[in-house]
Parts: C-alpha cells; sequence; structure tokens
C-alpha cells in the first residue's frame, strides 16, 4: 500500500512533554503536503503536556487523561495498553507513529502490533546497552524495536544499534532528530514576539551567568537526586556572586520531594514551575551551562552549542559526548561540582566545548521522515 494515498490513516501517538515538542514538527511537515494526521494523547502527563499542546498548536481527535498521581509503571501501562488498543480499533489506522521511549510510546506500539496496524518508530536506536538504565526507557526502546515496522534513526550510530538486534537495513531510515526541527521553529519563529520574562531581565541587569537545571529520571530517585541537588548547591554557594541557576522543578512528586527541601532556600537558585517550550529555549540560548539527566535537553544543547553536564550514569548520546559539547558526571555532587568548576573558570576550555553541532540533526528531519513514509510500499 502506499501511505501516502488519502484513504489511509496515519495516526500519531503522545503521551508526554517530550513526545509533542518532538512530534509536532512531523504533524507540521504532514500538513504541509496536504495530509492530516490524526493525533491522540494518552495524556501521561497533564499540567506538563496541556500547555505546550496549545503553545505549539497541536490539535488532537482525543485525549485519554490517563495520568494518575505518583502513576505506577504497571498501572500505567495497563491503562495505556488497553485503551489505546481500543482506540486502534475505532479509528482503523493504517500507520501509527510513535516518539521516544516513554510508556505511552512503548505500550502504544504494543497495541498496534495487537491490532495488525503498523507502527513507524521515531527516535530509534538509542541504546545505553544498560537494561535498567535509563529506566524504564532502555527495556521500552528495545520493546519497540521489536514491535515496529519502520525505524527512524537519529544518527548512524543509532542505526548501528538497531543493526546488531537484528532490524532489516531497509526498515531503518537515518534522518536526525526531530527535537532540532522544533528547537529551530520556535527560535527562529516564536522568540521574537515573546514579552520580556522578569526573571531574565532582573539576571540580565544584575550582569550574572545563567546556568540551567533539569532532572527527572527514575533512577536517580532518592540518593543520586539527593546527591545531584547538593552539588547545585555546593556550586550555587561557590559562584555566589557571578551565577544564577534557573531551575524548573518537574511535576514527578518524587522529584519535587528531593529537590525542594534542599535547594528552595539558596539565594542565587531560582526554583520555577516547567517552562513554556518556548520560554525554556529562551533560557537555554541564555544560558551559559545546562547540568541536566533529560534527553530532549542534551540534543537541543548540542544544536545551539552550550556545554551541558550530564548527570546520569549512561549516556546514549554519545555523539555530543565524542564532539565534547556534554559530559557525563553521573550523580557524584563532587564530579558535578567539579567540572562546573572548569567550565566556569577556564575560557579555553568552555570555548573549546561551546561549539554548535548538527550531530542531532540539521533541522529538516521531519521532512525527510514524511518522505520515506509516503513512500514506502509495503
Ligand atoms: C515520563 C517518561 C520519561 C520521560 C519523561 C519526560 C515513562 C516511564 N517516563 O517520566 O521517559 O523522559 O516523562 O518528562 O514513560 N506529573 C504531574 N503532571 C504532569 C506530569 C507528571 O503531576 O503533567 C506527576 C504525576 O504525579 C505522575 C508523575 O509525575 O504520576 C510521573 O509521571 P510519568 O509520566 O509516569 O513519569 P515522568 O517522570 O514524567
Ligand atoms: N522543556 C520545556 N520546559 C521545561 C523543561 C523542558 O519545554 O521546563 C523541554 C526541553 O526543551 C526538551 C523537552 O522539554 O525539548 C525535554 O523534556 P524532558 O526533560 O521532560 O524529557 P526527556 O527529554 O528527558 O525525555
Amino acid at each position: 500500500m502506499m501511505l501516502g494515498d488519502p484513504m489511509h490513516t496515519i495516526g500519531i501517538l503522545i503521551g508526554t512533554r517530550p513526545e509533542a515538542i518532538k512530534l509536532m514538527p512531523v504533524i507540521r511537515a504532514f500538513e504541509h503536503i496536504g495530509v492530516n494526521p490524526k493525533v491522540f494523547v494518552t495524556g501521561q502527563h497533564r499540567e506538563l503536556l496541556e500547555p505546550i499542546l496549545s503553545e505549539l498548536n497541536i490539535v488532537h481527535v482525543e485525549n485519554l487523561r490517563l495520568m494518575e498521581d505518583d502513576q505506577s509503571l504497571g498501572d500505567l501501562s495497563a491503562r495505556v495498553l488497553a485503551r489505546v488498543q481500543e482506540v486502534l480499533r475505532r479509528h482503523q489506522l493504517h500507520l501509527l507513529v510513535v516518539q521516544g521511549d516513554t510508556t505511552s510510546a512503548a505500550m502504544s506500539a504494543l497495541a498496534g502490533f495487537y491490532e495488525n496496524v503498523s507502527v513507524a518508530h521515531i527516535e530509534a536506536g538509542l541504546r545505553t546497552g544498560s537494561r535498567r538504565n535509563p529506566f524504564p526507557e532502555e527495556m521500552n526502546r528495545r520493546l519497540i524495536a521489536c514491535l515496529a515496522d519502520l525505524h527512524f534513526a537519529p544518527t548512524t550510530q543509532a542505526r548501528e544499534n538497531l543493526l546488531k538486534e537484528g532490524v532489516p537495513s531497509g526498515r531503518i531510515h537515518v534522518v536526525g532528530n526531530t527535537v532540532i526541527d522544533a528547537l529551530f521553529y520556535v527560535r527562529d519563529h516564536l522568540l521574537d514576539s515573546m514579552a520580556p520574562d522578569p526573571l531574565l531581565e532582573q539576571i540580565a541587569a544584575r550582569g550574572r551567568q545563567i546556568v540551567l537545571v533539569t532532572g527527572h529520571r527514575r533512577e536517580s530517585f532518592g540518593t543520586d537526586l539527593a546527591s545531584i541537588c547538593r552539588g547545585i548547591r555546593e556550586l550555587a554557594n561557590a559562584f555566589s556572586s557571578s551565577i544564577e541557576i534557573i531551575y524548573p522543578v518537574h511535576l514527578n512528586p518524587n522529584v519535587q520531594r528531593e529537590v525542594r527541601p534542599i535547594l528552595s532556600s539558596v539565594t542565587n537558585i531560582r526554583l520555577t514551575e516547567p517552562l513554556s517550550y518556548a520560554r525554556f529555549v529562551e533560557v537555554m540560548l541564555r544560558s551559559k551551562l545546562i547540568i541536566t539527566d533529560s534527553g530532549g535537553v542534551q540534543e537541543e544543547a548540542a544544536a545551539l552549542g552550550i556545554p551541558v553536564l550530564v548527570t546520569r550514569q549512561t549516556c546514549e548520546r554519545l555523539e555530543a559526548v565524542e564532539i565534547g559539547v556534554s559530559e557525563v558526571v553521573g550523580p557524584d555532587k563532587n564530579k558535578i561540582v567539579e567540572a562546573a568548576y572548569r567550565l566556569l573558570t577556564d575560557e579555553h576550555v568552555y570555548r573549546n566545548r561551546a561549539v554548535p553541532s548538527a550531530v542531532f540533526g540539521d533541522g529538516h528531519s521531519a521532512e525527510r521522515i514524511v518522505q520515506i513514509m509516503l513512500g514506502d510500499r509495503r
């Protein structure tokens, strides 16, 4: 069949904030050629996702609103699997597009398999090689690789990973990561029309440098997250007259309860609500350094040439480490402080690391994906 045939219905599945950001360019690329995919939202995220759907003008046909407070992986997985299978039965799709490695993506790919709907996986082939790290994302990715019919790998390394697992080479396409399309779109089209942010104005007026922090990985909850926060606090104290740390805190209660007690009383740390995507991009653009465990932020920072310290034990985005823009420091407080100190005090080291790179994409990934999907005869 030709997927480009208007008689064939393409579904796009969004569960969480990063999926919305990374799938927006794909939706736009389809619309650009006159194909209107049906967007389904599992609602694995609620407050983190709904403002971003409006901000990015993503119109969906259904939102299953599946999020529950402090949800367990088993319960969430069961809800997504059962409800998405039911949606697929009703909508008679020919292709379901999933992105990344969330529970929504993995369970929806499985639902697609059960309903005999072809599955395309965007951001395929990322691997750390460690089954429980990141948890549960590494296992989700491997599951999706078994279930998908089309695999859109962001890099050649990701393609290699899929080939090693026996995915047929003809089913893999190296296209870059669509997050770079989203990032460039926001930077080039949305930022100019935004009202100035009082916090950013204030920091600029005081001549301070910004260090941006995010963190939310399940495998870090407890001791590791506490250690990361102590490292951030030490860094804030060591540079109390020259940096301001902006930390939009993820809404997961396991994150909130660790972060707030350690960091809320430090004067040059600004704990904020999650930011809109455009505001977050603006903060990234103004940041000297980023400290994060986020996958998307590592990719965006590499494109912008902002050095990143990755507070994780393992990393599946080694392309950025190889070129030097990212450094994996893990959750160890001392390593975080030492690595940040080096970057903030040695201009030569900093300049060598702060180099923009197209290693994760050139901003045209979505167009490639759509062209390949339309030409795919199955
Ligand atoms: C999920 C993904 C992770 C992805 C991240 C992006 C899984 C298992 N995890 O992690 O891969 O990197 O999203 O942010 O798929 N919450 C809210 N409001 C929200 C979102 C979350 O209150 O809008 C709270 C709820 O209590 C919820 C909890 O956070 O139960 C956990 O949400 P969940 O989606 O399971 O995990 P994340 O840590 O967000
Ligand atoms: N992001 C955002 N607002 C925030 C924090 C992050 O818009 O307050 C964006 C960020 O630019 C990136 C994506 O959200 O594109 C990353 O989401 P997250 O860190 O939750 O997930 P991950 O990438 O780790 O799966």
